[in-house]
């Protein structure tokens, strides 16, 4: 067998981990859920959940893959036998049906940068909305679809180091940087502070108790942060001994948290300057593919240039989160078959582009795939994590984090959390997800 790879450095490991959290989710999804109407309440639950149960978690699925070593199919059944194999499944199915849209969406970015860059913005909402139809439908839908993952794969192909650590060492100092000259662009509009508000600053008591305002956090918080489902175990899999987990992780969730951030900061200005607040509100999957560039056509040049940019830096944090959607399959494929990357690639990438055809034909079926496979079975992931190494296997996470001398309290905190806390905290976000998606399905 080959040696396993490794990262070439600690900051090469954050990096791919952000890259991986950082994403249409935070970009789309954050605001899509943001403007829901859940306001402030959506914002602080999100922000709670991601201290309180997310940070815990994202260091059990670390200590996982690190002290296994292997591949997210194989890591449950090498830390506690064979029963756990199911959890090695749910941990390779799970980023496959994600991955399967995903790649759609980024269709969709990378159609609407081009047509930024070459044709120019639409006019109007009807042209906009015209404009969406063209590129969410009909073949061109299949060939965004296609040129996505082959670049994907090329990526995954090249390896741990020369692929993945590569291009997110690149792609994610870019990223920022265009992030924060948006965000500053944004804060001169004239709905900027509208925008803040009536998105991120309102604070609607009522709605802490509203069970869609509850999943659309607990969703974007797993989703964001590319939680509960193996792909922080395949990625530290390639760690060595010398990280300290928490302070990865902690750093992990903090530029993940602060990209989405930034991005309402972008959107929401726009969405207000430009009257777009109705459409945005009864939100879909596609609404900022439609009111954000018919926003930014109003303004011409400006506008124009800020599209293209926006919908640049949306592909550069897609790619680096679908390269780890990816990673987790092939690698599984590898450890389990003992095939080589390239074969293991080749057979992943053709079953994410099957498996992604009804959602590139059809935008229902799109977003039942996000709720179901990009939000229930995250949270049901998460909760399996928690209890998996808080009580099945706790010894290891003990072990595996004591030998890397990370600070002993902070280890008992987080053993804490994750035996007492997020189990409970996180069965209560699965059950009113599950209520609440089942209620919008049959409504
Ligand atoms: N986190 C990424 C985003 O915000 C998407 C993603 C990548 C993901 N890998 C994941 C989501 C694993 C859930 C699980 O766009």
């Amino acid at each position: 067998m080959e040696i396993r790879e490794q990262w070439r450095s600690r900051w090469g490991f954050i990096l791919a981990a952000a890259g991986s959290a950082v994403g249409l989710g935070n970009l789309w999804g954050f605001a899509y859920r943001a403007s829901q109407g859940g306001g402030a309440a959506f914002l602080l639950l999100y922000i709670l959940i991601v201290l309180v149960v997310c940070l815990p978690v994202l260091v059990a699925e670390m200590v996982l893959g690190r002290s296994t070593g292997n591949s997210a199919l194989l890591a449950p059944v090498k830390a506690a036998g064979d029963r756990w194999g199911i959890l090695g499944w749910l941990f390779v199915i799970a980023p496959l049906g994600i991955g399967s849209y995903y790649a759609v969406l980024m269709g969709w970015t990378l159609d609407t940068f081009f047509h930024s860059l070459f044709f120019g913005l639409p006019a109007d909402m009807s042209a906009a909305k015209t404009f969406f139809g063209s590129i969410s439908s009909g073949s061109s839908v299949l060939l965004g679809q296609l040129v996505s993952l082959l670049l994907t794969a090329a990526v995954v192909a090249s390896g741990i180091r020369k692929g993945i650590e590569r291009i997110s060492r690149i792609g994610l100092p870019i990223l920022f940087g265009l992030l924060l000259i948006l965000a500053i662009w944004a804060a001169t509009l004239s709905g900027t502070w509208e925008g803040y508000r009536t998105f991120l600053l309102k604070v609607d008591v009522s709605q802490f108790f509203n069970p869609s305002t509850i999943r659309n956090a607990f969703t974007q918080a797993f989703f964001s942060l590319s939680l509960g489902i193996g792909i922080m175990v395949t990625y530290a899999s390639y760690l060595d001994r010398r990280n300290q987990l928490p302070k990865e992780a902690l750093s992990v969730a903090s530029l993940d948290t602060a990209v989405g951030l930034l991005a309402g900061m972008i959107t929401f200005p726009i969405v207000m300057s430009f009257g777009l607040k109705e459409v945005i509100s009864g939100s879909t999957v596609g609404t900022l593919f439609i009111s954000i560039p018919t926003g930014l056509g109003t303004l011409g040049v400006t506008g124009r240039v800020v599209a293209v940019l926006f919908f640049a830096l949306a592909y550069i944090a897609a790619i680096t989160s679908s390269i780890s959607l990816l990673e987790v399959p092939v690698s599984s494929l590898m450890d389990r078959l003992g095939l080589p990357r390239s074969k293991a690639v080749f057979i992943s990438t053709s079953l994410l582009f099957v498996l992604g055809i009804p959602s590139a034909m059809n935008l229902n079926i799109l977003g039942k795939m996000d709720s179901v496979f990009g939000g229930v079975l995250l949270i049901l992931g998460g909760f399996l994590l928690s209890i998996f190494l808080g009580w099945v296997v706790p010894r290891k996470f003990d072990e595996d984090l004591a030998g890397c001398n990370s600070d002993q309290r902070v280890r008992r905190y987080l053993k804490f959390m994750l035996r007492w806390v997020s189990p409970p905290v996180i069965a209560f976000g699965l059950i009113v997800s599950v209520i609440d998606l089942v209620q919008n399905w049959s409504s």
